[in-house]
């Protein structure tokens, strides 16, 4: 696969620079584009982890300068926000996770991207995942999450590991006392599919099922055709706590199960 970012100035650990400043103008003007088509839908779609954290975040006025939020962050929850080129290496994401950073892509898509992405850019990774990092459940599971990641890289189960991630932080529905509700990245900051993953009837509604999110595969360029729905973080904390181990092993044998 070839990446879109500039990986040249990365650290070791893929960190790089955010450099606030070049940002241009336009690209500014693209994110609150973004920004205040999403604020529209949230009301009516996102977790209420989600709402009640982005009040609190002063992220309408353009692309956020990453140290300031990581100074709330770290105050809130302990997490921070570590800027990356793109897409890493499993072995330095799952490290970053479970040390507590977050990795947050620098560049932001085209104008004609508006409406449609593959790959994760500064508003996805932003506006997506961030504002969850102030839920204090949601942020030791994230946490758990890579350290589970790191564990599943010495099993060979990354593959697993990774359909969970995509079926629970990634487009992950919660039922909520006001109906059913969005809490995944993918979902939160989808101009389309945060609408069609709590209204439309044509998706599958699952409650969670750890073992078959783990078996089930996945396509990233169409609206899902199954969600999982949690009934809350501290669920889906409870539910992803056992080891692993010996659920890889029964899994491994088993056939992977189509969306
Ligand atoms: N409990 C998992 C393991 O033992 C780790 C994990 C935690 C995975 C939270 C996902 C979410 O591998
Ligand atoms: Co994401």
């Amino acid at each position: 696969m070839s990446l879109r970012g500039d990986y040249n100035l990365a650290a070791s650990d893929f960190s790089v620079e955010q450099d606030w400043a070049a940002y241009s103008a336009e690209e500014h003007a693209l994110f609150r584009r973004l920004f205040e088509r999403q604020s529209k839908l949230v009301p009516l779609y996102a977790c209420p982890e989600w709402i009640g954290a982005v009040a609190g975040l002063d992220v309408g006025s353009g692309i956020p300068k990453f140290d300031q939020v990581s100074a709330r962050l770290r105050a809130a929850t302990g997490w921070e926000i570590v800027a990356v080129p793109g897409l890493i290496p499993d072995e330095a994401f799952f490290t970053h996770l479970a040390n507590r950073r977050f990795p947050v892509t620098v560049w932001l898509r085209k104008p004609a991207e508006f409406d449609y992405i593959v790959e994760p850019d500064v508003f996805h990774d932003f506006f997506g995942h961030v504002p969850l990092l102030f839920d204090p459940v949601y942020a030791d599971h994230l946490h758990e999450y890579g350290k589970g990641g790191l564990k599943a890289m010495r099993l060979d189960a990354v593959k697993m590991l990774a359909r969970l991630y995509w079926y629970t932080i990634e487009f992950g529905l919660m039922k909520t006392a006001a109906g059913m509700r969005a809490y995944g990245a993918g979902l939160i900051s989808s101009g389309g599919e945060l609408a069609y993953c709590v209204t439309d009837p044509t998706p599958k509604r699952l409650d969670f099922n750890l073992e078959k999110a783990l078996r089930m595969d996945y396509q990233i360029d169409r609206y899902q055709t199954t969600y999982f729905a949690i009934d809350s973080f501290a669920q889906l904390m409870r539910e992803t706590a056992p080891d692993f181990t010996p659920i890889y092993a029964k899994l491994r044998a088993l056939p992977a199960l189509e969306p």
